[in-house]
């Protein structure tokens, strides 16, 4: 799977791209992830990427031509075509069967804003699916765009070992429950003793208490979550 970035950021990215999954992932070929400066795009001699609004106000708005012409050059190299996604506030919330539909797609190219936002006429133009990462303004699509990658990385095909599959995630699944609370050694700590049932070796009462540890947690924390079911 391969994600293009298109970003006036690129540097923020290469810590994150060779942190621990991710970078085995891409060690071993089984993501791709090319950045673009948008600058490279820009057709003016003072290489400007914004400008002030029309109709007056605060902050600066992204250019259509440098923005319209990267993705377009983009798109026609590689594998050619991929989706669009646009990270902005005001785009469909992420959730994670969101992130699974995004997993479908073989090649993601993830257009990053800066400043105030962009030209109404790169959304009329390149109709991109809009995505925020939830009700708050970040100063730009980058980590927002990280999040996307890091989320459908985590369920390409190989990414994670079966030990710690995606499978049991909160979220995961038909019922879009929270996950049950998990346990490691020692035994007890200050006083507080794993519950003794995960000791038992008995999987079909593990089985049973986590579901029903999973279904407590979602009611105490995201009613919200069991209402949608
Ligand atoms: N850009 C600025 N804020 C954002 C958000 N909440 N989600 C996605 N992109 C953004």
């Amino acid at each position: 799977m391969r994600f293009d970035v298109l970003t006036l950021f690129p540097e923020i990215f290469q810590g994150y791209l060779d942190g621990s999954l991710l970078g085995r992932a891409i060690q071993t070929g089984l993501v791709e992830v090319q950045l673009h400066n948008i600058r490279d795009w820009a057709t003016d001699k003072h290489n400007s990427v914004d400008d002030r609004p029309f109709g007056g106000g605060p902050g600066m708005v992204l250019k259509v031509e440098p923005v319209v012409d990267c993705v377009e050059s983009v798109r026609g190299c590689g594998a050619a075509g991929g989706h669009l996604v646009m990270l902005t506030p005001q785009g469909r919330r992420l959730d994670q069967p969101a992130v699974e539909r995004l997993a479908e797609n073989d090649r993601i190219l993830l257009l990053c804003g800066r400043y105030e936002g962009f030209d109404e006429r790169i959304r009329e133009i390149l109709k991109p699916e809009e995505i925020s990462i939830g009700d708050f303004v970040l100063g730009g699509g980058e980590v927002a765009a990280m999040a996307i990658i890091d989320a459908v990385v985590r369920l390409a095909p190989g990414v994670l070992g079966e030990e710690d599959s995606s499978r049991e995630d909160s979220f995961s699944g038909p019922l879009r429950r929270l996950e049950f609370a998990q346990y490691t050694r020692p035994r007890e700590y200050r006083e507080l003793k794993v519950p003794e049932v995960l000791l038992s070796g008995n999987h079909e009462q593990i089985a049973r208490w986590r579901e029903q540890n999973s279904i407590e947690r979602t009611r105490r924390r995201r009613a919200d979550l069991l209402d949608k079911n």
